[in-house]
């Protein structure tokens, strides 16, 4: 068939260059607001000591200044879940990528057939009602979309891959991407669903079903596992039509899209010698709170982008006892079980430790490589700039708090590193299954954080906070923000989920157990971890739950926090809100 759909093409030019225009000026904005904040924030560190502690629960500001701020920081063991790159792009600077509109797919279509007879389908001339759908028909393929776009009123679809064969002749895969029209979580989303095709009579189409979230694994394909500045790798599987995502200067996650994160090969000895590494050894930073562990790792991220070396690091992670449920450190995690390797990959040379080792004894000696090793954190990066030495190793001692790798980034060096936030995404694993919950809800519910556990037993420090989280209390704050009947997904620390079920009467409630399959061992999840894993099974750990939890709960509509909008106490114990809420 001739005449592919081509419904975007003509707008991208006039988008495009508005975009550009309102972006320089955002971007202005964007400084002047730093600058802003960066002044505020000289007074405020002379007045209270910095405490880089959990931006997730705070509006947009408070991200600023964990972003820019630090200088001898402390850190609480704050079991809660730390803030990455992604999650500094206001959700609203994505939307100047136009959405396919229902209005586009019918005009395409028209486009199509105006190659034949008007109005009709290519498969009405000589259909027979049992023959197989011919997925591959642009008017299936129109069916599919018009479809899709009117049953999910919640989301707008960015992008369709042509459909393909199903599970059988009356099945058809599709792939889209798409973003959920409302939430805060800037993310794009790709999902692949199978339909269920039927020809009546007449010989018309049309869609007697649709699976759920991910049931077109047909339609899932990801070919291509080109490393580095090659982006072109995600292209495979959908038209060539909106060229929007190729033009959006912001990158976001993909959520839904395969992950390709093996650990990465260096090619050869030549490219082995001729490059310069920085590694980090050691250190006191090991089985702190994720807090600690992201601020130490992006600032030693941050002096290998300055020093222009490869980092080589340990993707081994100790997790601290406040995010296990055996209550002590568990070694041996892996940063991909967190964190997108795949995006840092893409975003900066790195290397796994032990392929480094292994690559250094082969050709050190061969090839002259030398070694400069710094143990001191007062040698400042800038002082590291004119060292040739193949490799620089800083070594961490024993005592704390001199051992925490983000000393390096105090002092002068403050102003000089800069950590590169924008290479440290959430691992999309995690992302994944949390739009899988949001899709299950058909992205249409509303959220509420109900901070209990310690905090609430705590009356010293918070002593309204257990009476206000009560399920009586919720029911009467709600009345006014949450309309009867609404799905209501809680994000709670609460183990014991029964005792929300007053709320059950007039909500329909969700809690992230309900979704135990999407980690279970038959899920996506268990088996690309376990394969992650050297074949052993991973737990889904606590660190991991507060993360989905969190991720479920910001792609609300309505987003209720337990702190101000729950109880007057503040997030920190008495007496703390002026600083953090
Ligand atoms: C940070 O700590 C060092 C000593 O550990 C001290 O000399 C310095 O003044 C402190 N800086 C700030 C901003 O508190
Ligand atoms: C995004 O939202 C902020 C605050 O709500 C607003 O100031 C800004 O203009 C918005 N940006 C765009 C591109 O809509
Ligand atoms: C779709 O496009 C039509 C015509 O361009 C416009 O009137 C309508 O508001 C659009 N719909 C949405 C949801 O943007
Ligand atoms: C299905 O449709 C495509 C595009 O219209 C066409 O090229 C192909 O030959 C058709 N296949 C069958 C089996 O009819
Ligand atoms: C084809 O597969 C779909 C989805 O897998 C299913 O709903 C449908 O009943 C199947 N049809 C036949 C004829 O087997
Ligand atoms: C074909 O049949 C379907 C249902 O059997 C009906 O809804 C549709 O209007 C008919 N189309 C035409 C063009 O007759
Ligand atoms: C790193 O590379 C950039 C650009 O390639 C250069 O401007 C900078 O001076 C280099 N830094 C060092 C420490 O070599």
């Amino acid at each position: 068939m001739l005449g592919r759909p081509s419904f975007t093409l003509s707008r991208n030019g006039g988008f495009r260059a508005e975009n550009i225009g309102q972006n320089a000026l955002e971007m202005i904005a964007n400084l002047c607001f730093s600058l802003f904040v960066i002044g505020v924030l000289i007074f405020t560190m002379i007045a209270a000591t910095y405490e880089p502690e959990d931006p997730l629960f705070h509006p947009s500001s408070k991200l600023t200044n964990f972003l820019t701020s630090n200088s001898n920081a402390t850190f609480k063991s704050d079991a809660s879940v730390v803030k990455t790159g992604e999650d500094f792009v206001a959700s609203n600077q994505t939307a100047f990528a136009t959405f396919i509109n229902i209005t586009d797919v019918d005009s395409a279509v028209v486009g199509t057939a105006i190659e034949q007879e008007p109005g009709l389908g290519s498969e009405t001339s000589d259909c027979r009602i049992d023959d197989p759908i011919n997925c591959s028909d642009p008017d299936v393929f129109h069916l599919l979309m018009r479809y899709a776009i009117e049953n999910f009123k919640d989301i707008h679809f960015y992008r369709f891959g042509k459909p393909v064969r199903g599970s059988n002749d009356s099945s058809c895969h599709m792939a889209w991407r798409f973003r959920p029209k409302e939430g805060k979580a800037a993310a794009f989303y790709k999902d692949y669903r199978s339909f269920t095709v039927v020809r009546s009579e007449n010989c018309t189409l049309s869609v007697a079903g649709i699976g759920n979230y991910h049931s077109g694994g047909n339609a899932r394909k990801r070919k291509g596992k080109g490393r580095g500045k090659n982006r072109e790798k995600d292209r495979e599987g959908f038209e060539k039509v909106p060229a929007k995502m190729e033009d959006n200067p912001i990158a976001l996650p993909e959520v839904g899209e395969t992950v390709n994160d093996a650990l990465p090969m260096v090619e050869s000895e030549g490219s082995f010698s001729n490059s310069k590494y920085l590694i980090y050894s050691g250190g006191g930073d090991r089985c702190k709170s994720m807090h600690q562990y992201l601020w130490s790792f992006m600032c030693m991220l941050g002096e290998a982008k300055y020093l222009n070396r490869t980092l080589v690091m340990d993707l081994s992670i100790c997790l601290s006892k406040i995010y296990t449920s055996s209550g002590q450190d568990e070694e041996g995690k892996d940063f991909r079980f967190y964190f997108d390797f795949e995006h840092l990959m893409d975003s900066y040379p790195v290397l796994d430790q032990a392929q480094f080792w292994s690559d250094w004894s082969k050709w050190q000696k061969k090839d002259g490589l030398s070694l400069h090793l710094v143990e001191d954190f007062q040698v400042t990066p800038m002082k590291l700039a004119n060292v040739n030495d193949a490799l620089i190793m800083r070594k961490f001692g024993s005592v704390e708090p001199d051992n925490y790798w983000y000393r390096v980034c105090e002092g002068e060096t403050e102003s000089v590193i800069e950590r590169p936030w924008k290479m440290i995404w959430k691992s999309r694993r995690l992302l994944d299954i949390a739009s899988a919950i949001s899709a299950r809800m058909n992205w249409d519910f509303d959220s509420v954080h109900v901070e209990r556990g310690e905090k609430a037993n705590n009356k010293e420090l918070w002593p309204n906070l257990d009476r206000d989280t009560s399920p009586e209390a919720l029911l009467s704050t709600l009345k006014y923000k949450i309309e009867d009947g609404r799905n209501l997904y809680i994000a709670t620390n609460e183990p014991d989920i029964s005792f929300f079920d007053p709320l059950k009467d007039k909500y329909s409630t969700h809690f992230l157990d309900d979704h135990k399959d999407l980690w279970d061992s038959n899920s996506d999840w268990y088996v690309e971890t376990t394969k992650l894993n050297n074949g052993n099974a991973v737990e889904f750990d606590g660190y991991m739950r507060a993360s989905v939890d969190t991720e479920v709960f910001v792609r609300g509509k309505k987003q209720i926090e337990t702190f101000n909008d729950l109880t007057k106490d503040c997030k920190d114990g008495v007496n703390t809100c002026t600083i953090s809420s």
